[in-house]
């Protein structure tokens, strides 16, 4: 089995965007610590970023059949996306929900989440070290 990392908008945009808030390390560096944790139990992971809804939609739906869990970071599509809540419930995987930031500090718009209701676990404002979290805890609940 392996490991589905998604992140959701802007995010391919990390180092470079407001790095007072998000950091100086990039997506290609959050990567190699996600595969770096999920090899100490055995696991690959696929990693994939996309601005566009439908394609994180589609990402869900074929995790499904070749996945053990997904840890996501939606970026933005959190606070709106019902879709992306939607079809996190239909496939029946454990989801981790990771944000960079704490996003409890920040706007009122960015204090609801539609994708924590559907999340097993949510990891807030631990930087990018929340995706380590999240994968491990993924791991922690699949086994092994
Ligand atoms: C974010 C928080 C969101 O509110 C924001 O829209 C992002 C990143 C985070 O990782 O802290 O794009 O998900």
């Amino acid at each position: 089995g392996s490991i589905l990392v998604l992140n959701g908008p802007n995010l391919n945009l990390l180092g470079i965007r407001e790095p007072q808030t998000y950091g100086r390390e990039t997506l290609a560096d959050v990567e190699a610590l996600c595969r770096t944790a999920a090899a100490k139990a055995g696991y690959e992971v696929e990693f994939l970023q996309s601005n566009h809804e439908g394609v994180l939609i589609d990402a869900i739906h074929a995790a499904r059949t070749t996945m053990v869990g997904i840890v996501i970071n939606p970026g933005a599509f959190t606070h709106t996306s019902v879709a992306l809540a939607d079809a996190v419930s239909g496939v029946q995987l454990p989801v981790i929900e990771v944000h960079i930031s704490n996003v409890h500090q920040r706007e009122a718009f960015r204090h609801h989440s539609y994708i924590s209701a559907v999340a097993a676990s949510v990891i807030v404002g631990a930087g990018t070290n929340g995706y380590v979290l999240g994968v491990e805890q993924l791991i922690h609940l699949v086994g092994r």
